[in-house]
């Protein structure tokens, strides 16, 4: 079988540059790839640039400069939802899910950029992936635990039917059994054949999930390889897995 890298990249990032305002330049000019079928981890500190950068992809914020490549097409700068309709979905950090609405109704705001009105199927493929939201589906999502609301984020992005899935942070503020439990699932759905990038100050975890991974500091790609080998690397154990 080939490796993922064989299959070319499905997401190619090329010297971009973010800015808030006209000072704060939070990407410098970062370039990466991410193949297909793979889990790609992105780690950093707080106040690297890893959210501006999902941001970025998923069209919620405008590149500066540089370009932005999904299966060969450019979508730098393109509107959110026709880059949620090509296959590209965020989970975003803090899940913002919508704590007024259902889990059913959250779900459905999922697909919203889809043209079918029935999404039996969808709804069945994240009642399997997360049972307890079935239970719940008519409870409010304010109502649901902070790792029940996590699975509602993803279930959310997977009701898109994503080709590629972006996690920011997704085990921010969990316990350890919920984290396996999102781990596991994440892993999961990559098995499913949805190619993943996974945002994650908690180092130690995305390293062990993700076959690549990228390390960044203050806008900029420092460090990038396997995954396996960047957890050996005696820095990267020293400035991101040492109280871990
Ligand atoms: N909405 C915003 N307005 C101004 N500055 C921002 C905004 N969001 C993030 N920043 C700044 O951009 C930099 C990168 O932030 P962010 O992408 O959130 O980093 P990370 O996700 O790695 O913690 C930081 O210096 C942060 O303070
Ligand atoms: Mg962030």
């Amino acid at each position: 079988m080939s490796s993922p890298q064989a299959l070319g990249p499905i997401l190619e990032l090329k010297e971009l540059h973010c800015v808030y305002g006209k000072k704060i330049r939070a990407l410098k000019g970062v370039s990466l790839e991410v193949c297909l079928g793979e889990i790609v981890a992105l780690i950093g500190n707080n106040g690297a640039g890893k959210t501006t950068m999902m941001r970025a992809i998923a069209g919620q914020l405008k590149p500066e400069q540089g370009t932005v490549n999904f299966s060969g097409r450019s979508i730098g700068g393109m509107p959110a939802h026709e880059i949620v309709r090509l296959g590209v979905c965020l989970v975003p950090e803090g899940r913002r899910i919508f704590p007024r609405l259902s889990v059913m109704e959250n779900l459905e705001m999922g697909a919203y950029a889809r043209p079918r009105a029935d999404f039996k199927q969808e709804y069945e493929h994240v009642f399997g992936l997360f049972p307890v939201l079935g239970e719940r589906r008519r409870q409010l999502g304010g109502t649901l635990s902070g790792g029940e609301q996590q699975m509602l984020a993803i279930g959310r992005a997977m009701m898109a039917a994503p080709k590629l899935l972006m996690l920011d942070e997704p085990s921010m503020g969990l316990a350890p059994v919920i984290v396996d439990k999102v781990f596991e699932t994440i892993s999961r759905i990559n098995k499913e054949g949805v190619t993943i990038f996974l945002v994650e100050q908690n180092a130690k975890r995305a390293l062990a999930a993700a076959s690549r991974a990228y390390v960044m500091e203050t806008g900029q790609i420092v460090l990038s390889g396997s995954a396996s080998v960047l957890a050996d690397n005696p820095s990267i154990k020293k400035a991101y897995l040492g109280l871990q």
